[in-house]
């Protein structure tokens, strides 16, 4: 990602005293090369042949790239996330990660999950191909940059085995396809705590219905990039809609929107 960036200037938000997030003072950050800026340089089949290079390039150097952990959660909101795994130990129900990437939060969090409550599955979920086009397209006429598109995409299930191995995790389940569509045995009949981290709207409100269910009571959802000003993801928009449909109230932590079940 980083060979692809350009330094902009954008606002970016920091946590208030009530673990809410609110925006804050403009920082200059790494943004994505657009589309067309990509197109121009390269040619449709160049960016094809650079996007498989970069993929064979990762597979080869995995144990050099991801010898740490190649987690995509903020700090804090990895220290929320760990936490709650800590506190619904004793809740009943697997634990799912919704969108996983690389599986870096995977190999932290299930170490936990495997200390403290050995008898959970800690299920992943995951296109291990980055967005589906009709659930990004619906986000960039919302205001998310095109650019954005492949940033996940450079990926499959075979890679993230290969990190997982090398990190001692073989115990973490992977299940590959779209999330929005998943249907038992895949899906499980009880979940204690889920990250859902897909960053779109649709798929993260549509997720949501899948999910609450089957949420044991005591359990807790955290949506990931639930980010309260002008972010660049939306998932924040499926989740406000899915709390104003179940009449749930909204609440915000680090940047997690959060769900419970009482
Ligand atoms: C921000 S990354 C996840 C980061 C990861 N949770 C971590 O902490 O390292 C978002 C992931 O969501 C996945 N994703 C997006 N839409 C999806 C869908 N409809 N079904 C399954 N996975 C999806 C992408 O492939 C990508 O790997």
């Amino acid at each position: 990602m980083a060979s692809v960036a350009q330094k902009v200037s954008v606002p970016v938000v920091a946590a208030d005293t009530s673990n809410n997030v609110v925006q804050t003072q403009p920082k200059t950050v790494a943004q994505p090369r657009t589309e067309t800026r990509r197109r121009r340089a390269s040619g449709p089949l160049g960016y094809a042949v650079t996007h498989r290079v970069r993929y064979i390039v990762k597979y080869l150097l995995a144990p050099i790239l991801y010898r740490h952990a190649p987690f995509g959660l903020a700090p804090e909101r990895l220290a929320v996330y760990l936490n709650c795994l800590l506190d619904k130990a004793g809740v009943s129900g697997d634990v799912a990660e919704v969108g996983c990437n690389l599986a870096g939060t995977a190999i932290i969090a299930s170490k936990i999950v495997q200390k403290f409550s050995p008898e959970k599955s800690y299920v992943c979920y995951d296109t291990f191909e980055g967005f589906l086009n009709e659930q990004f397209d619906a986000d960039v006429s919302k205001g998310m940059p095109r650019g954005l598109r492949k940033y996940f995409s450079a990926n499959s299930e075979k890679l993230v085995k290969r990190i997982l191995s090398l990190h001692g995790r073989k115990e973490v389940i992977l299940v590959k396809g779209d999330a929005t569509k998943l249907r038992p045995p895949q899906l499980r009949d009880h979940y204690s705590v889920v990250l859902l981290d897909v960053d779109l709207s649709e798929p993260t409100h549509d997720i949501l219905e899948l999910f609450y269910p089957r949420l044991s009571s005591g359990g807790v959802i955290l949506v990931d990039d639930c980010i309260q000003g002008n972010g660049w993801w939306k998932a924040i928009v499926g989740y406000k809609r899915f709390c104003a449909e179940h009449n749930l109230e909204e609440d915000y932590r680090y940047g997690f929107g959060v769900i419970t079940k009482v």
